[in-house]
């Protein structure tokens, strides 16, 4: 059976995750969370006192990374070397880690075969920042989830006090910014819509009004 592919691109903040995870689950499909695989270098990185800036050193590392996903009810579960690591990339030190990892062309290409690997397999949800443009630019629907800044840095901030984390609303504002700068203006596979996405700015809408638009956009095409 052919999988059928919902790719959801966007930048932090936008709710691709809660957005991607509640879709899979509507539709029995799997969430893959691809940020979370270059929060687990992000980290690996970090551990080991590694600079995120020099690529070469970064690029080094790679082969003593294993990475492995677990597909749950509440969505996917990461393994670093073997190691349960779905909440330490969460912290905010590691968003920063992930970002700067991410822009190192070897880092993309390490982790495209395991994203097209898992693709194959089953029916997902991927979410990312180059999934329709890049690793499946044929996926059957392709969405750009976005929100404003004000909206998408209050999210980040609600999202790390509940967890217990003190940071400021303008720190994280000032930091989303300079992140997704980072993102969407590096040479290798940016973070920008695919000519055929499907753009959805979720400012004003909910989350559900959000995933009922991508489960009627999948009636229409599946
Ligand atoms: O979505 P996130 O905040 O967990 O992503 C962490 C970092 O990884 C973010 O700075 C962008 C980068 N990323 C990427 O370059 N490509 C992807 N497909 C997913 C995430």
């Amino acid at each position: 059976m052919k999988s059928f592919r919902i790719a959801i691109d966007g930048p932090s903040g936008a709710g691709k995750s809660t957005v991607a995870k509640a879709v899979a689950k509507k539709l029995g499909f799997i969430q893959v969370d691809t940020g979370a695989m270059y929060r687990s270098i992000g980290l690996y990185i970090y551990n080991n006192g590694v600079d995120p800036d020099d690529a070469a050193a970064v690029t080094a590392r790679l082969p003593e990374i294993n990475i492995d996903l677990g597909f749950t009810e509440d969505g996917q579960r990461i393994y670093l070397n073997g190691e349960d690591v779905s909440e330490k990339i969460r912290q905010n030190v590691i968003s920063l880690y992930a970002s700067k990892v991410s822009a190192i062309p070897e880092v993309r290409a390490f982790l495209l075969g395991l994203q097209r690997k898992v693709a194959s397999e089953h029916n997902v949800v991927m979410d990312g920042r180059d999934i329709g443009t890049v690793i499946l630019p044929d996926a059957e629907l392709k969405i750009f989830q976005t929100a404003s800044n004000k909206e998408r840095a209050k999210r980040r901030y609600d999202e790390l006090t509940a967890k217990g984390q003190k940071v400021s609303l303008e720190d994280i504002r000032a930091e989303m910014e300079q992140r997704d700068y980072n993102d969407s203006h590096r040479a290798e596979a940016p973070c920008v819509p695919a000519d055929d996405a499907v753009v959805i700015d979720n400012s004003n809408i909910t989350i559900e009004e959000n995933v009922e638009i991508i489960a009627l956009l999948y009636e229409m095409r599946k």
